[in-house]
This record gives structure tokens, C-alpha cells and sequence, in this order.
């Protein structure tokens, strides 16, 4: 099977491109990014007036597959990513059973060998089933293929475990990612401490539970030359803090959501449990932060925390419903709108923080069009416009904070390892 692309606007960070081009692709791998191409391939698509990237790599997702099929399962959030533009994603171990053992990971391994449709990579939990009492085997994990460890949706609270769990990490050479949240100071909050939370009568979840959390877990990588990789930021003194540990020299790394830099808690004044997630959605004040924290490269990447929940566990009372909001269908069209549409960052930027930055704080050789890689990129059209709808929606729950929203930039194909497998 040979695919060429025609004429497309080619931006590839990794190799400092941005020019229009043809790509070949024979067999899953690039075999040639050149002007004007003349070799008859089977399939030809003419990528005129579109953008031509590398794949997005996802690396906060959650599969629910195994123990949630009623919620998501491999086949229907990797059928929801592929027409997001999304090529590979990072599975997140809160599952049932949890990846906390190599049989568990065994066994979700031959689930996405049977349903995936993209690449799927795991993480192991860093404590047994998430508990944050005794540390999973690392090890074990690592031998059955596990990329990188969390206990995410919740955090390690005792110090002296989250400080010896980062020096085995840091033995072993495995990345750890942390969920940062003090449960004691976010109090059974349920929304964004501030006057909307007040005016609204809703808990707060204040900014100190997560930057806190955020400090200790930087100390600890400071103490043990850990690579650490704080996920979800959402706040202003969290972004600070990282800044810090970043001019420190220390191996940290971080990520926010789409929704953390397109929405704020001015959003949940009609009680949308759409808009609920955790951490939440901040002031204003954050929102701008984060922006100014991906613009000046102290945020590293953008990932969705594509976090299925079903109708009866969301169209419920506000305080009772699910944290968490789907994202792998929209991260692109959010990020394009209102990251590059609003004149705020560069398509090269916005492609290094979807791609290329999370092939490299996971240690993966991906993320670029290098000839000789393997073929996993999408074809965008950058101003196509479209409406998001929950009739539309591919993934098994349609718990999206941007239904009915307008966003700009839409994916036409992507190809992963060198198959078509998604088309508009
Ligand atoms: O909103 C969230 N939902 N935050 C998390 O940390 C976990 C996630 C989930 O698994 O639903
Ligand atoms: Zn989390």
C-alpha cells in the first residue's frame, strides 16, 4: 500500500519544516517529503489549502476498557481519537481491575491488539489498585511493556511512599506522572473555589490543593533526579511552581487540558455538570496564566483527560455527578481556535505541544515526518468550521464541555502506522 499526499502545507517542528510538500508513504513508514513527487501510488490525496502535521500523541486518556464498558471501551475512544486527529494515546491505569500488575496490563494488551485502532500505550499505577498504600512492582510492570506510572485521579499522599516510588521510577528510567491533589484541602469540593462558587452555594476546590501537591511532588523530583511529569494543570501558582523546578534544572514536565485554557468558572452559572471535572475549571486569572505558561513554553503539552462518563452518572444533580469531561474528538479544534485563530501561538507551537513535546517527555520515536518514521499524521483543514453535537459525537459518552460550541479546523484523514483509519 502507498499513500502520496499532495501539495499540503507540511509543518513538521522536529525538523524545522513549514513549506508546502508531498509526502510519500509505502508500506507504514515515510518514505519520501519532497516538492512535487512523481511516483503513481495507489491512493493520492490532494492536500491543497491543508495542513499536513504529525499525529497527535494523547497522553492523558482515559479507556475505561477494562471495567467501564458501559462508559467507553478500546474500540470506541480509539474510533473517537482517530477522527480527532489523534494517532496515539497514553492510557490511564484507573481502570477495574487497575494496571497495577503485569497481568492486568497483559490482559488490556490483548484487548487493543484485538479493537484498537491507533496506537495505544500504557501506564501502570504507582501503588497498588490506586490506593496509595503500597507501591505496585515496577519492575513487573516495565517488563510488560507499561511506558510510564500514575495513580491518577488520585494523588500518593504519604511522602515518604511518593519519594521512594520517584527513586524506583528513577531506577528503572520510568516516567512518572502525577495527579496533583490535596484531597484534605480540596475539602469535597466540586467546582472552583471563588465567588462563583459562593454565588452558585457549590463547595470550592481551592488553588492550594492542587499547587501544594504540585510543590511536594517537584521537591521530591528535585531529591531524586526523577523524571516527573505533572498532569492537568490548571492553575496559576501550579504554572509558577513548575517555572521554578524548570530553572532549577530538574526533569519536570507538564501538561493542561483543552478546557483549562478555553473555559473558566463563569462557564458552571447554569449548573452544567458538563463543565465539572477535576481539577476544575478556574478564575479568569488562571486561564490567562496557562495561556502565558503555553506560549513561553513552562506548559510542555496539551492533552485531553478524555474522561468518559455515562448520561446517568452527568445529567444528575451537580454536587453528586462524575468529575470529567470527554476531549479527544475536539482538542485539536479547541486548540486551533483558540489558541492559533485568537493570534496567541503558532501553528509550529500548537503542533509541538499536541505531538512532538509528548513523544519526547515519553521517550517515544514519534512526533515527527522524518523520512524512514513510521507513518502515523493527519491532513487538517485549518478553517473549516463546524458545530459540535451530541448526535455527532463518536465516543460511547457524550460528556462534552463543548456541545454546541463553534470551533474552527477539522481533521480530513488520519493515517496511522501507514492505514487510512479515518476519513471525513
Ligand atoms: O475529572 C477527572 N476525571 N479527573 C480525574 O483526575 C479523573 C478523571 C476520571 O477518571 O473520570
Ligand atoms: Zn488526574
Amino acid at each position: 500500500m502507498s499513500i502520496l499526499i499532495k501539495n499540503g502545507r507540511v509543518i513538521d517542528p522536529a525538523n524545522k519544516i513549514d513549506d508546502i510538500l508531498d509526502i510519500l508513504i509505502e508500506g507504514n513508514k515515510i518514505a519520501q517529503v519532497a516538492k512535487n513527487i512523481k511516483i503513481a501510488a495507489k491512493n493520492v490525496i490532494d492536500a491543497q489549502n491543508k495542513i499536513i502535521a504529525p499525529g497527535i500523541i494523547d497522553m492523558h486518556v482515559h479507556l475505561r476498557e477494562p471495567g467501564r464498558e458501559d462508559n467507553e471501551t478500546v474500540a470506541t475512544a480509539t474510533a473517537a481519537a482517530a477522527s480527532g486527529g489523534v494517532t496515539t494515546v497514553l492510557a490511564m491505569p484507573n481502570t477495574n481491575p487497575a494496571m497495577d500488575t503485569a497481568q492486568n496490563v497483559e490482559l488490556l494488551k490483548g484487548i487493543i491488539k484485538q479493537s484498537a485502532k491507533i496506537n495505544v500505550l500504557i501506564c501502570g499505577t504507582i501503588t497498588k489498585n490506586r490506593f496509595g498504600q503500597e507501591l505496585s512492582d515496577f519492575g513487573a510492570l516495565k517488563k510488560s511493556g507499561v511506558i510510564a506510572l500514575s495513580d491518577d485521579g488520585a494523588s500518593v499522599d504519604n511522602d515518604v511512599l511518593m519519594l521512594e516510588a520517584l527513586e524506583k521510577a528513577q531506577s528503572l528510567n520510568l516516567l512518572t506522572i502525577c495527579h496533583a491533589e490535596d484531597k484534605v484541602l480540596a475539602a469535597k469540593g466540586v467546582m472552583n473555589l471563588g465567588f462563583n462558587s459562593t454565588r452558585l452555594g457549590l463547595r470550592g476546590i481551592s488553588n492550594a490543593s492542587e499547587f501544594e501537591r504540585v510543590a511536594r511532588d517537584i521537591t521530591l523530583a528535585g531529591k531524586t533526579k526523577a523524571a516527573l511529569h505533572i498532569a492537568h494543570v490548571s492553575c496559576r501558582q501550579s504554572v509558577l511552581a513548575i517555572a521554578q523546578a524548570k530553572q532549577q534544572g530538574w526533569r519536570v514536565t507538564c501538561e493542561t487540558a483543552p478546557h483549562y485554557f478555553a473555559l473558566s468558572d463563569d462557564n458552571l452559572l447554569g449548573y452544567d455538570t458538563n463543565m465539572k471535572m477535576n481539577p476544575p475549571l478556574r478564575s479568569k486569572i488562571d486561564v490567562a496564566a496557562i495561556k502565558q505558561g503555553l506560549k513561553d513554553g513552562v506548559i510542555d503539552v496539551i492533552a485531553s483527560d478524555h474522561a468518559p462518563h455515562t448520561e446517568h452518572e452527568k445529567d444528575i444533580e451537580f454536587e453528586r455527578a462524575q468529575f470529567g469531561v470527554i476531549g479527544l474528538e475536539t482538542e485539536l479544534a479547541v486548540s486551533i481556535t483558540e489558541l492559533i485563530a485568537s493570534g496567541l501561538l503558532s501553528w509550529k507551537r500548537v503542533i509541538e505541544l499536541l505531538s512532538l513535546n509528548p513523544a519526547r517527555v515519553l521517550g517515544l520515536d514519534k512526533g515527527s515526518l522524518s523520512v524512514g518514521k513510521i507513518a502515523d499524521l493527519i491532513v487538517i483543514s485549518p478553517e473549516d468550521q463546524w458545530r459540535v453535537e451530541k448526535n455527532k459525537i463518536i465516543s460511547k459518552s457524550k460528556n462534552c464541555a463543548f456541545l454546541g460550541k463553534n470551533l474552527v479546523g477539522r481533521v480530513d484523514y488520519t493515517i496511522c502506522d501507514g492505514k487510512i483509519v479515518y476519513q471525513k
